[in-house]
C-alpha cells in the first residue's frame, strides 16, 4: 500500500427520503466501514464522512406523498438514518446533512467561485412543463424510455437501468409523474458546466493514471468518454434546494447532484478546522464508496466541478459496488422490498455483526447479487456458530477449567505449533492485500480461516484428552489458542467491530493494533475473563417470520399494481333483463368431500329452497355461511357438479389480491327481492 500521509474516506450521503437498507450497507457503508476500520487500526490519520443527502427532487417528491413539507421528510429520515447507522457500528467521524448552514454556505460559494471565473456558460433552452401542475419537470419528475437501453422508467437526469445521465429532453415518449400527462415544452435559462471543456483533462486522469480502479468503475468510465460529454445543467427551476447565488436567479436552485457532493467538503469543514488539508494537499489519499448509480456523479461531474475550482485534489480511487437484490427481487423503497435497517435492529438487537458478515460475504462486488433470509441463517448457524464462536468459546473455557482463566506458560513449540503460529502473518498478509484491492469478500474469508484455522488446531490436538496425562502439552496448546484467538480479534474488528469489543473484554486486552497481529499477543500470566457465547443459532421461526413478512408485501404489491378489468362488449337492456337476480339467504354449507374448491349450499332464495355449488371452499369455512344473505342468479340452467345438480349461482367479486367477497344487499331485506 502506498503510504499517504492522511486518508479522507467518504460514503455516498443517503436521499433522506426513507430509512436505508441493506442495499446501502452492503453497497456501501459496510465495505467503507471495514476499510475506514483497517486504517485506524494502522494507526493512519484518517476521516470518514457520511451525511444525509436533503435537496433535490427524490425529497419533494416524497412530501407530496405524505401530504407534508420537504423539511419534514429530511428531518424525520435524517434522524432514523443517523440513529440506525450508530446503533449498527457505521463509525462516521461525522454524519451531518446538506440543509446545515455551513453547506449552503460552502455549496454557494463554491458555485460563486466558479461563476466569477467564467466557469460556467448560462444557456436558455426549451425544457418540459407540467401545465397541470404549473411546474418545470427536472429529474425524477420526468420519466421515459431511455435511448440508449430501452427502459421505460428512465429519469429525467439519469437512467437506473443502464447508469447513463441523461437530460429530460433525452427521453423517447416523457410523461410528467406528477399529472401523468405528456408534458410541454417552455423555455427557461440554466448554467451548464462545460464537461466537454474538461474532457481531455478526464480522460487521462481516469484512463491512463486511475488503470488500477475497479473494472466495472473504469468501464463505464470509459464508455462515458468515449461517447463524448456534453454540458450539464447545475441549476434547477424547483422550489426545494440551495438558491442559485447570483442575481436574476429567482426560482432556480442548484441541481442536487452539484450540491451533494460538496456535502463531504462541507461535512470535513463541520468536523475540523484542518479540513483543507484533507481536501487540497497532495499527499491526502481520497476515497469515495458509492453504489454504481452513483459512479459518473463521482468520476466525472464532481471531479469536474473540482478540477474547475481548481485548488481540491481528486479522488485516488473510486470503489463503486453493483446492487444487492432481495430474495430473487430488485430492492425498492418505493415498493417496500427491502431490510430495513431500523427494522432489522429491532428484529435482530444484539445481532448487528450477522448482518455484517452476511453482508460483506455477499457484497455485489462485482455484479449483482442476492441476499436471502436462509443464507443469513445458514451464515451465522455454519459459520459464525459452528466455527468461530465454537473455537473462541472451546479455548476460553478450557483456559479456564484448567488454568482458571490464567494465560498458562508454553513449552517448546513442536512443528505443527509453528506452522499453525506462522499461519497468523500469512493470513494476515492476505487479508491486507485482499482489503486494498477493495475485495470485501475474499478479505473475509481470508480472515475467517484464522477461525477455521483455530478450529483445526483444537481438534488435531485434542487438549481434552491429553489433560490427563501431559499437561505441559496442553499448556502450550492453549497458550497458542489464546494467541490465535487474541490475534482474531484484531484481525476481525473491521469485519465485526461488536464481537471485537465482546473478544477484547473477555481476553481483558486493551490495545488494539493492526502490525500487532502475527505476534504473541498475550503475555504469560495474563488473566483472562468469564467466556460469553460470541453469537447464538438463529432458529427458523425467525427467518420465517422474516420470509412471512415479504410475502405479505409481495401480495400488498401485486393488488396496488392490478388495474381493474377492461369492459365487456356492450349489451341491451333486453340482455340484462332476462338475467333473474334474487336476493336470499344460506341456510346451511358443507364442503363436498374430496374437492377444495366446492362448497354445497342450501339456499332460500324467496322463490324456494334450493341447492347450489360454489366455489368458495378456500375463502369460507362452512361454519361462518349460514345466516348470510346473498345475492343468486337463479335462473342459471342447472348443473351437475361433481355429482350435486347445482341451481343457480351466488354472486361474488374477486378483489385486486384474488379475495372473494359476496356481493349484498345493505340492508337484510326479503329473500326473493329481485335485483335490477
Ligand atoms: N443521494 C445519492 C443517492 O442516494 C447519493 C449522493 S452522494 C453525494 O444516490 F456525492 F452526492 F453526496
Ligand atoms: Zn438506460
Amino acid at each position: 500500500m502506498k503510504n499517504y500521509k492522511r486518508y479522507l474516506i467518504t460514503s455516498a450521503l443517503p436521499y433522506a427520503n426513507g430509512p436505508v437498507h441493506i442495499g446501502h450497507l452492503a453497497g456501501v457503508y459496510i465495505p467503507a466501514d471495514i476499510y475506514v476500520r483497517y486504517l485506524r487500526l494502522k494507526k493512519r490519520d484518517v476521516l470518514f464522512i457520511g451525511g444525509s443527502d436533503e435537496h433535490g427532487v427524490p425529497i419533494t417528491i416524497k412530501a407530496r406523498q405524505e401530504g407534508v413539507s420537504p423539511q419534514d421528510i429530511v428531518d424525520k429520515y435524517h434522524n432514523i438514518i443517523k440513529s440506525s447507522f450508530e446503533k449498527f457500528g457505521i463509525s462516521f467521524d461525522i454524519y451531518s446533512r446538506t440543509t446545515s448552514k455551513i453547506h449552503y454556505e460552502t455549496a454557494s460559494e463554491f458555485f460563486k467561485t466558479l461563476y466569477d471565473r467564467g466557469e460556467f456558460i448560462e444557456k436558455t433552452t426549451d425544457q418540459y412543463y407540467d401545465e397541470e401542475a404549473k411546474q418545470f419537470l427536472a429529474d425524477r419528475y420526468i420519466t421515459g424510455t431511455c435511448p440508449h437501453c430501452g427502459n421505460e422508467s428512465a429519469y429525467g437526469d439519469q437512467c437506473e437501468k443502464c447508469g447513463t445521465s441523461l437530460n429530460a429532453t433525452d427521453l423517447i415518449n416523457p410523461k410528467s409523474t406528477l399529472s401523468g400527462t405528456p408534458p410541454v415544452l417552455r423555455s427557461t435559462s440554466h448554467w451548464y458546466l462545460p464537461l466537454d471543456k474538461h474532457e481531455a483533462y478526464l480522460r487521462n486522469w481516469i484512463l491512463e493514471e486511475n488503470k488500477d480502479w475497479k473494472t466495472n468503475v473504469y468501464g463505464q468510465c470509459k464508455s462515458w468518454l468515449d461517447q463524448g460529454l456534453q454540458p450539464r445543467a447545475v441549476s434547477r427551476d424547483l422550489d426545494w434546494g440551495i438558491p442559485v447565488p447570483v442575481e436574476g436567479a429567482k426560482g432556480k436552485v442548484l441541481y442536487v447532484w452539484f450540491d451533494a457532493p460538496i456535502g463531504y467538503i462541507s461535512a470535513t469543514k463541520e468536523l475540523t478546522p484542518d479540513w483543507a488539508k484533507y481536501w487540497k494537499d497532495k499527499e491526502t489519499c481520497m476515497i469515495h464508496f458509492i453504489g454504481k448509480d452513483n459512479i459518473v456523479f463521482h468520476c466525472i461531474i464532481f471531479p469536474a466541478m473540482l478540477h474547475a475550482e481548481g485548488s481540491y485534489i481528486l479522488p485516488t480511487n473510486v470503489p463503486a459496488n453493483e446492487f444487492l437484490n432481495l430474495e430473487g427481487d430488485k430492492i425498492s423503497t418505493s415498493r417496500n422490498w427491502a431490510v430495513w435497517l431500523h427494522e432489522y435492529l429491532e428484529d435482530f438487537p444484539g445481532k448487528e455483526d450477522v448482518l455484517r458478515y452476511t453482508l460483506c460475504a455477499n457484497a455485489p462486488e462485482t455484479k449483482d447479487n442476492d441476499f436471502t433470509w436462509k443464507d443469513f441463517q445458514t451464515r451465522n448457524n455454519s459459520e459464525l456458530v459452528a466455527i468461530f464462536g465454537n473455537f473462541v468459546n472451546r479455548a476460553l473455557v478450557l483456559t479456564q477449567n484448567y488454568f482458571g482463566g490464567i494465560v498458562p506458560q508454553a513449552g517448546e513449540f513442536n512443528d505443527f505449533d509453528n506452522v499453525t503460529f506462522n499461519e497468523i502473518a500469512s493470513i494476515k498478509k492476505n487479508v491486507e492485500e485482499s482489503l486494498e484491492a477493495f475485495r470485501f469478500r475474499e478479505a473475509l474469508k481470508e480472515a475467517m480461516n484464522l477461525a477455521r484455522l483455530g478450529n483445526k488446531y483444537l481438534a488435531d490436538t485434542e487438549p481434552w484428552k491429553l489433560i490427563k496425562t501431559d499437561e505441559g502439552r496442553v499448556k502450550t496448546i492453549l497458550n497458542i489458542s489464546l494467541q490465535i484467538t487474541a490475534n482474531l480479534a484484531i484481525l476481525m474488528e473491521p469485519f465485526l467491530p461488536k464481537t471485537a469489543e465482546s473478544l477484547r473484554k473477555m481476553l481483558n486486552i486493551n490495545q488494539f493494533e493492526w502490525e500487532t497481529i502475527g505476534s504473541l499477543l498475550l503475555p504469560v500470566g495474563h488473566k483472562i475473563n468469564q467466556a460469553e457465547l460470541l453469537f447464538e443459532k438463529i432458529e427458523d421461526s425467525a427467518i420465517d417470520q422474516q420470509l412471512e413478512r415479504l410475502t405479505r408485501i409481495k401480495a400488498e404489491n401485486e393488488r396496488k399494481n392490478t388495474k381493474a378489468a377492461p369492459q365487456k362488449e356492450p349489451i341491451n337492456f333486453d340482455n340484462f333483463s332476462t338475467m333473474d337476480i334474487r336476493t336470499g339467504t344460506i341456510l346451511e354449507a358443507e364442503k363436498v368431500p374430496k374437492t377444495t374448491k366446492l362448497m354445497k349450499l342450501k339456499v332460500d332464495t324467496g322463490i324456494d329452497v334450493r341447492t347450489i355449488v360454489s366455489g368458495i371452499a378456500e375463502h369460507f369455512t362452512a361454519e361462518e355461511l349460514p345466516g348470510k344473505q346473498i345475492s343468486v342468479l337463479v335462473n342459471l340452467e342447472p348443473r351437475k357438479i361433481k355429482g350435486i345438480e347445482s341451481q343457480g349461482m351466488i354472486l361474488l367479486a374477486e378483489d385486486f389480491s384474488g379475495k372473494l367477497i359476496f356481493v349484498v344487499p345493505e340492508n337484510k331485506t326479503d329473500n326473493g327481492a329481485l335485483v335490477k
